[in-house]
């Protein structure tokens, strides 16, 4: 079955030198069955000819303001309407700003203006034009949008001649994200708890101990599961990301208040996914003032206690009577071993496992790759973008839903 089968897709691609591999990406689509409307921005066009994406769709290409398929002259309201789901792959700088102003000036970001189904944007550009405070301030925005659905850029040499943050993600993750964003809403009604990030455990009161979590893993599982049209309660600890739209936020700073705020809202979910990288141990006797350099007598000794082990209290309950429990495994080396562990000693349903010393998994980075641990067998997640690792993780836990309830 072809994932995008009977779907329309507009393929909006700007002016930017991996316009040429938009085309790919165009392939890819109709591979899956869809069609294909591709809308190219003049610049767009000057990189790669429009009879190139005719060939590929087998569809008139629009340019510039279009004319090529409506005799009504109406196309900047009609591809926008029409479409399942709009790409613009690739999307500049400036298209970006665009959208993000409700701008309407070409076929393609009026289209975008004039529509409401999932959008889906895969940036390329230049990293100092991507790291520039006016993109970053355009993508925040854009971010908390509920359609929107950013894919990349990855790291790697840029046409420009330089390395970084910029390039344009690959179709085949491009072509994944417009795949996840027609998914028909598979966890309506479920109601998931997801923890995410690091806690900080107080030395004094501007000290702590913590950890190198990000949130970016817990964060994609529930902006995902969201969209996936659960109702989700994100459990964080401090991060720096924006909260996904259409999820209800509890920040905590502590493992203790993690602990509270998740055994107080468990037993009514139906799904607790621990993403968080809770601290282990905590500081037995936090000073109550900043403890001063000079007032210290040689080494300074801290006393650490074990903190309640989350996943493990919740585990204790009978099975039937508790969420479906999702807890993770940071490991370095090789995680299946310990993850199965955990799924013993912590009576847990499924945990997933990653190797937090392997090159882009873990901590921080924005791809992963994953294992999914349970009684019956491994399945592995091979590297991917943490929002297509969340949504590998989604399918499973959506089937051991469905056979509970
Ligand atoms: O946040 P990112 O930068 O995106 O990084 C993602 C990640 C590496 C943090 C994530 O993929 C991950 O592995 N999260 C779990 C980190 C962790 O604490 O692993 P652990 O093996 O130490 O703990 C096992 C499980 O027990 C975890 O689900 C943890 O949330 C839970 N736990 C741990 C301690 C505690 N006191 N209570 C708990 O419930």
């Amino acid at each position: 079955m072809h994932k995008l089968e009977d779907r329309t897709v507009v393929l909006g691609v700007s002016g930017g030198i991996a316009a040429y591999r938009a085309c790919e990406l165009c392939r890819l689509l109709v591979k899956e069955g869809a069609r294909v409307a591709v809308v190219m921005t003049e610049p767009a066009a000057r990189l790669v000819g429009p009879a190139t994406f005719q060939a590929l769709s087998g569809r008139p290409v629009e340019v510039g303001w279009g004319g090529a398929s409506s005799a009504a002259g109406m196309e900047h309201i009609d591809l926008g309407r029409d479409a399942d789901a709009i790409v613009v792959a690739p999307a500049t700088a400036n298209t970006l700003a665009k959208i993000r102003l409700g701008l309407a000036d070409n076929l393609l970001t009026s289209s975008v203006l004039a529509s409401r189904c999932p959008l889906v944007l895969a940036p390329a550009m230049n990293t100092r034009m991507w790291e520039n405070p006016a993109t970053r301030e355009n993508l925040a925005w854009l971010h908390t949008q509920a359609r929107v659905w950013l894919v990349g850029p990855d790291q790697g040499p840029l046409a420009c001649g330089e390395e970084g943050a910029g390039r344009m993600a690959e179709p085949a993750a491009i072509l994944e994200a417009v795949c996840a964003a027609l998914r028909p809403a598979d966890l309506a009604g479920a109601r998931l708890l997801v923890s995410a990030g690091p806690t900080r455990e107080a030395i004094d009161p501007v000290r702590y101990l913590s950890n190198r979590s990000s949130g970016k893993m817990g964060y994609a599982l529930a902006a995902a599961a969201a969209r996936r049209g659960a109702k989700v309660v994100l459990v964080s600890g401090p991060t720096a990301l924006p909260v996904p739209p259409g999820v209800e936020h509890v920040p905590v700073s502590c493992a203790a208040e993690m602990a509270r705020e998740v055994k107080s809202r468990a037993g009514r979910c139906d799904a607790l996914l621990m993403a968080a990288a809770v601290a282990d141990f905590t500081v037995a006797r936090p000073a109550r003032a900043k403890l001063k350099k000079d007032r210290v007598q040689g080494p300074l000794r801290l006393t650490l206690v074990p903190t309640e082990d989350i996943l493990a209290s919740l585990g204790r309950a009978r099975r039937g009577r508790r969420p479906l429990l999702v807890g993770f495994a940071a490991e370095t080396g090789d995680p299946v071993p310990a993850a199965k562990s955990k799924l013993e000693k912590k009576r847990l349903d499924l945990v997933v496992a990653n190797d937090v010393s392997e090159a882009g998994a873990g901590f921080e980075v924005d791809t992963n790759h994953l294992y999914l641990v349970e009684k019956d067998g491994v399945r592995e997640i091979p590297p991917a973008s943490k929002e297509a690792c969340a949504e590998r993780i989604l399918d499973r836990l959506a089937e051991r839903l469905k056979t509970r309830r």
